[in-house]
């Protein structure tokens, strides 16, 4: 397989103080040699997907979270799909393996072994779903819903951010879970989505001036709340909890981009209704993760879990044009790049 000249990365320009810019991120073209050869235990992996997650807004902020904050002129952090197109001494890994893993918004990376995993493909499985159902997404739905909203069969279960891509996920589980799904999600399109395709029963466009009464009339009072959105809609389904609710936070999409986030009105309803409020990190469970992708693997083989894309394609220039499609509601399903073709032409060669 022939070897580009040169390579494109994408690095954090700036730090924006609300929406993402044009100059917030940067492409960088440099010489393919300037990359290392692979090391003991590494491996050198060609980028053919991008994912793009809301949790890249805070990744460019300058504060403490669950990971420490991209640096400026740093290669923006970004879980992506690729394949390994030569090893190190001793990697675990043979060319032309397939592997997901966080090498950022570059084409090509230099990575340990221990840092990717290899894609092991089940019938009905396709590499993608390793950045939707069977990745963070599907991962997040799955814990998010057992571990946080402990649902059971006959609840009621809110799904906000609905027709993204964890949302997407956890509206399937939680009909498979037997529960009544309610979605909510921004365009009369993306609710008929959700009602017609995913099976949901009765899905809610937080757009529509009706959007309250609508809750009111039909919802009454939940049981978990799963949310994606944070801000005003976390406020009014706090006044519509059943008694021992639980709410599942999951991510505040609508506080991303602002300096400081809303404060809550209605807490006081978790008091009266001896309700919890958890949030969590999906890394959290990784120990757990195999079972659950197992699980979701079953899912996805058997058409009970359906699967959605949204892709962009262009090249990883397009990774810093697209992102801002997640605070817009641009996408349905899963938001990803297409970076480069699958290498063809790979040959497993022999360990050294
Ligand atoms: N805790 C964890 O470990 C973990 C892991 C992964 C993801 N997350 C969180 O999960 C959430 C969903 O992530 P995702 O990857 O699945 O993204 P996504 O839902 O595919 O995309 C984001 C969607 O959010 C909606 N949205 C944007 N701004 C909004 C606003 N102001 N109010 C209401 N809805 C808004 C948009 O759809 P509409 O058209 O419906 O507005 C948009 O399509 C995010 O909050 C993310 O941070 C958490």
């Amino acid at each position: 397989m022939s070897r580009p000249t040169q390579f494109k990365r994408i690095v954090l320009n700036s730090r924006p103080e609300g929406d993402i810019e044009p100059d917030t991120f940067r492409t960088e073209v440099v010489p393919f040699s300037s990359l290392p050869k692979p090391g003991k235990g590494e491996v050198l992996v060609q980028c053919t997907w991008l994912s793009l997650d809301p949790a890249m807004r805070g990744y460019i902020r300058d504060v403490r979270s669950y990971l420490p904050p991209v640096k400026i002129g740093e290669v923006m952090r970004a879980l992506g799909l690729g394949v390994v197109i030569e090893t190190g001494p001793g990697s675990k890994f043979s060319v032309g393996d397939n592997v997901s893993g966080p090498w950022g918004m570059t084409e090509y990376a230099v990575m340990k072994d221990k840092h990717i995993d290899k894609i092991d493909l089940l019938p009905g499985v396709q590499p993608l779903d390793f950045l939707n159902v069977l990745g963070s997404s599907g991962l997040t739905a799955y814990f998010g819903l057992k571990k946080i909203g402990e649902l059971k069969p006959g609840e009621k279960l809110v799904v906000s951010g609905a027709a993204g891509s964890v949302g997407a996920i956890a509206c399937q589980l939680g009909k498979a879970a037997g529960a009544k799904v309610y979605a909510i999600a921004g365009s009369e399109d993306k609710c008929r989505w959700l009602e017609n395709d995913l099976g949901v029963d009765k899905a809610f466009n937080y757009k529509s001036p009706t959007f309250h009464s609508d809750i009111k009339k039909h919802v009454g009072y939940l049981d978990v709340y799963f949310d994606n959105v944070g801000g005003d809609m976390l406020d009014f389904l706090l006044t519509r909890l059943n008694k021992d609710a639980r709410i599942i936070l999951c991510g505040a999409i609508s506080a991303y981009n602002a300096t400081k986030p809303k404060g809550l009105q209605s807490y006081l309803n978790l008091i009266s209704q001896r309700a919890k409020i958890q949030g969590f990190i999906v890394m959290d469970y990784t120990p757990e993760y195999p079972a659950a992708i197992a699980e979701l693997s079953k899912g996805l083989s058997s058409g009970a879990i359906k699967r959605k894309f949204h892709i962009v394609e262009g090249g990883i220039e397009q990774a810093p044009v697209a992102l801002p499609m997640l605070f817009s509601g641009g996408n349905t399903g899963k938001l990803v790049v297409k970076v480069s073709e699958e290498p063809k032409g790979l040959q497993a060669k022999s360990k050294l």
